[in-house]
């Protein structure tokens, strides 16, 4: 059918009353608008996303600047990249995507849409676009469904989420790169012609590489608390990709499964739903995107989202391996006795006679207890913790296992590794990824976490480690090896759906040799991520605050471990490691045996200030204020909580050298009418105090003028780690 064809039933349409009368849709948050237009038989257009309109000027948006199509595919387009990219059974690589029906409804949340659109020479191909309006939060959520009725199979070769036009200049994107132990790297770019990517192809929790989320800025150079800004979250667990292709002025951002690898056979009758991709808006700098996500995700995502977490002693920079039950019993006792909530076990306590897990070369799929380590079994480490008041939790990596093995001797087919070639394992060099996409598979991978839970019901927090990438791609299971990216992740998801079915109340948490599993793809069965094996305070800054744009405090756990630190080597004072450590879920990662009394009693003050501010820190809005980024010597950041009575300041110097003087930092979100009294928190003799200390003033002062600390006194030999942490309470 041409356009010309199009055009004619759309204006008779438009004349009898029909369809055309809802053709433009209008989705409102509370701070934005979302204008799209699905006449019938034509391609749903987006027509404009930022500030929340004012009523009547939806009529004019679309004319005011150029317009795109809400689902790019590959048509009558020269030049213009695609959402959606397929192969016909005929062998035609194109698709018309024309609007057939749309439906509105609201849920309690916000809107619902949903626009049919047929391909009128395949009319058997169908596209789904959906878009969800979640109102308080200022988010939006798109993804497709993509369905052959057909006999024969179409070929997705790209198959997006979702896709928005940027018609700003000077837009710079914000992505979160690295590597292990340096999660979360916050890079700033200016768009310019060309394409821009960022992705990520290890099969398997990739993310310390790149992160499915982005800030675009859109008025210039990023700012923290002032500018337009969208940033745009894949909540996919898998591989990834999002790109922005600039071309004639326009900057046109692409999000969804990465489609390397993967082109998707979608066989007759079968649907394709992509993963969602979040996206939001905001005038408040990166800042009010960051607090938009956090929201969405305590209220949305998250498994127990704004319920605050514990906290807790993990063991692993402790002892390591080297468990031993009077060991782990002391270390409960110690945590205790610091008013700890709970006490984690972490690797090394299972394996079979013939591997057992005492070094990372061996033990991983034998989930036996070592008895010889914990004679009393879980049960006995839970019972312990319960007389002591707190609770337990266990580590498991349920989806890896080591060639040395009993599972992988009776079971070698049940590992990833493409056909004749010999393996590829990683850590220990004996460690491979079990092939989720065999359902015989993903029983065995449930019955890891709930053989643990029936041994010990009592356990109350798993942490569910990762450690690997997919080395060599390769599915024995598969008949398609295009598909196992995708239904390595679809297993997995079957997998945590069955966990949380059987568990709903357990915490758990996501690592992923730290922090290479933080997603909104992910999240959705976790409560907490373990942001990165390095615990180095000065370096957690960095990555806490990359993490933070997106993911809320609450999930980030941030132990306070030993000095020098096993990652850098790095000395650092108790007081400025626990501030750091405060930011975000607080917890312990080390010895307590190896501390002094006089640090047990540091640690002790600093968990019960801590109970003060945790529902403020883990569930509050965060206002960063000086990024570590900006090379300034300093970084600052706060917390509030939703009426602003009260707010949690953190103030760490990140740099010294003589002379050089730390900037005032002047708060952010904070009630100007409000009048603050003004706490300092962990204070340790010898360490200087804010002048405030004590002191009431207003936000108003507050926010124009802030907190000022003079360089440290050079003289009492410790002039370096300067921290503070400042509780403000409205009066
Ligand atoms: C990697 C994790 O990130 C660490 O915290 C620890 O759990 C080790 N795995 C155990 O092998």
């Amino acid at each position: 059918m041409t356009n010309k064809i199009h055009f004619v039933i759309a204006a008779l349409a438009l004349l009898a009353g029909g369809i055309c009368a809802n053709a433009q849709t209008v989705i409102d948050t509370r701070n934005t608008s979302l204008v799209i237009k699905a006449e019938q038989g034509r391609h749903p257009q987006i027509l404009y996303y930022g500030a929340r309109l004012q009523p009547g000027d939806a009529a004019s948006v679309g004319l005011n600047g150029k317009v795109f199509d809400l689902y790019p595919a590959r048509f009558d387009r020269t030049s213009e990249p695609d959402a959606l990219s397929v192969e016909m059974p005929d062998g035609n690589v194109s698709a018309d995507l024309r609007t057939e029906s749309v439906k509105e409804s609201a849920w309690d949340g916000g809107k619902d849409i949903e626009i049919l659109c047929k391909d009128p020479l395949y009319p058997f191909f169908t596209v789904k676009i959906f878009l969800r309006s979640y109102t308080e939060e200022n988010l939006i959520e798109t993804w497709a469904a993509i369905h052959n009725a057909g006999k024969k199979p179409v070929i997705l070769h790209r198959y997006d989420s979702g896709f928005l036009p940027i018609q700003e200049g000077d837009v710079w994107m914000t992505s979160l790169h690295g590597g292990w132990a340096d999660e979360c790297r916050v890079v700033s770019q200016p768009l310019v012609n060309g394409t821009r990517e960022v992705s990520t192809h290890g099969g398997v929790r990739d993310n310390a590489v790149a992160h499915s989320e982005v800030m675009l800025s859109l008025d210039g150079k990023p700012q923290e608390n002032t500018g337009r800004v969208i940033g745009a979250a894949l909540e996919y667990g898998g591989n990834f990709e999002m790109r922005v292709v600039t071309l004639e002025g326009t900057h046109r951002f692409f999000a969804g499964i990465s489609p390397a690898d993967a082109w998707y056979t979608l066989a007759k009758g079968e649907e394709f739903v992509t993963p969602k991709l979040a996206y939001s808006w905001s005038d408040e700098g990166l800042g009010g995107v960051s607090r938009n996500f956090h929201r969405w995700g305590r209220k949305y995502r998250l498994a127990h989202g704004g319920q605050p977490n514990d906290i807790l002693l993990n063991c692993w920079e402790g002892v390591y391996m080297d468990i031993q039950e009077p060991v782990m019993h002391k270390m409960a006792a110690d945590v205790a006795s610091i008013g700890g909530e709970l006490f984690v076990i972490d690797d090394g306590w299972f394996g079979s006679e013939k591997y057992p897990r005492d070094t990372d070369i061996q033990g991983l799929g034998d989930w036996q207890l070592q008895k010889k380590k914990l004679p009393h079994g879980l049960q006995g480490m839970v019972d312990c913790c319960k007389d002591l008041g707190i609770k337990f939790g266990i580590w498991i990596e349920p989806e890896m296992v080591n060639t040395r093995s009993e599972l992988y001797e009776k079971h070698p087919d049940w590992v990833l590794n493409a056909a004749g070639r010999e393996p590829v394992p990683g850590r220990g060099g004996t460690q491979m990824v079990l092939d989720l996409c065999n359902p015989a598979v993903q029983d065995f991978v449930f019955g890891i976490l709930d053989g643990v839970m029936k041994q010990a019901p009592g356990i109350a927090y798993v942490k569910w480690d990762c450690n690997n990438i997919m080395r060599s791609p390769g599915s024995p299971w598969l008949k398609n090896q295009n598909h196992l990216y995708i239904e390595y992740q679809r297993g997995l998801e079957k997998v945590l759906n069955r966990v949380r079915e059987a568990y709903p109340d357990l915490i758990i948490q996501a690592c992923a040799s730290g922090g290479a599993r933080v997603n909104w793809g992910t999240m959705p069965w976790f409560d907490e991520v373990w942001t990165s094996d390095n615990t180095d305070a000065l370096q957690r800054i960095n990555i806490q605050w990359g993490t933070s744009y997106f993911f809320p405090a609450e999930m980030m756990a941030c132990h306070v471990s030993a000095s020098p630190n096993h990652q850098t080597g790095r000395v650092i004072p108790l007081k400025y490691r626990i501030d750091v450590a405060m930011s975000g879920r607080l917890g312990f990662e080390l010895q307590p045996a190896q501390m002094t009394e006089e640090e047990k009693d540091i640690c002790r003050k600093a968990v019960t200030e801590y109970k003060k501010i945790r529902p403020v820190v883990q569930c509050g809005d965060i206002y960063r204020l000086v990024s570590p980024y900006d090379g300034k010597g300093l970084a600052s950041l706060l917390y509030t909580n939703e009426d602003k009575s009260q707010a949690v300041f953190f103030w760490w110097r990140t740099g010294f050298f003589r002379n050089d003087h730390p900037a005032r930092v002047p708060l952010a979100g904070l009630d100007p009418a409000k009048n603050y009294k003004v706490t300092e928190l962990n204070k340790v003799e010898g360490e200087p105090v804010s002048a405030l200390d004590g002191k009431t003033v207003s936000g108003a002062y507050l926010m124009a003028s802030g907190f000022y600390f003079p360089e440290k006194d050079v003289y009492n030999g410790h002039n370096d780690w300067h921290s503070h942490v400042i509780l403000l309470e409205a009066q």
